[in-house]
C-alpha cells in the first residue's frame, strides 16, 4: 500500500468546511479502502489523527489512533477509531493547555487550550452511531480532528502565538523533560 498524498497549510482544502458523508456510502468498497489508506498513511508518518481534508478530501471523515510512546508515557491509549460526521454534543467549561502539532503544518508545535472533557457523537466505519465521553488527550485529539473538518488548524485556537515553536527547539526545551502530552 502507498501513502496518500497529503495537503499542507496554505492549501485551500484545509480551510473548507467538510461535507457530511451520506451514510449509504460508508459500506462501499471505495470508502472502506479510503479509511484503510488513511490509517496506513497516518501510521507511516507517525500521527495520532488524520482528517480527510489533510489528504485533499473535504468530507467529514477522520481516523484516530493513540498509542503510548516514550514521549507520551502517561497517555490513555485509544484503539483505531474512525469518526464520520462527528458532532460535539457538550463539553466541560474547563480548558487544558497542552502542546499540539499537525501533519499539515510540519515541524512546529504550539500550546493550545482544549476542553478537558467532551461528549461527541459520530458514525463509525460500520455506519453505527456512537456517543462517547472523552477526556484529556483523547478529547484533545478529537477536538483537533473535528476542527480540521470545520476548516480550522490548531494555530487558530492558540491564545498565545508566542508559544509557537519550531520542532527542533521544542525537542530541546520540552520533550526531554518527559511526560508532556506532545505529539
Ligand atoms: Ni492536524
Amino acid at each position: 500500500m502507498r501513502r496518500l498524498p497529503r495537503t499542507h497549510l496554505g492549501n485551500p482544502v484545509l480551510r473548507k468546511k467538510a461535507k457530511p458523508i451520506p451514510l449509504r456510502d460508508i459500506a462501499t468498497e471505495n470508502f472502506q479502502r479510503l479509511v484503510t489508506q488513511m490509517f496506513f498513511t497516518m501510521r507511516k508518518v507517525g500521527g495520532v489523527g488524520l482528517a480527510a481534508p489533510q489528504i485533499g478530501k473535504p468530507i467529514q471523515l477522520a481516523v484516530i489512533e493513540v498509542k503510548k510512546t516514550p514521549t507520551r508515557p502517561r497517555i490513555v491509549p485509544l484503539e483505531p477509531t474512525v469518526i464520520i460526521n462527528p458532532r460535539i454534543l457538550s463539553h466541560s467549561r474547563e480548558l487544558l493547555n497542552d502542546w499540539e502539532g499537525c501533519l499539515s503544518f510540519p515541524n512546529a508545535r504550539g500550546l493550545v487550550p482544549r476542553y478537558r472533557t467532551i461528549r461527541v457523537s459520530y458514525f463509525d466505519r460500520f455506519g453505527d452511531k456512537q456517543v462517547k465521553t472523552l477526556r484529556g488527550f483523547q478529547a484533545r485529539v478529537f477536538q483537533h480532528e473535528i476542527d480540521h473538518l470545520n476548516g480550522l488548524i490548531y494555530v487558530d485556537k492558540m491564545v498565545d502565538m508566542r508559544t509557537l515553536t519550531v520542532l527542533g527547539e521544542f525537542k530541546k526545551r520540552f520533550l526531554k523533560k518527559g511526560g508532556l502530552n506532545s505529539r
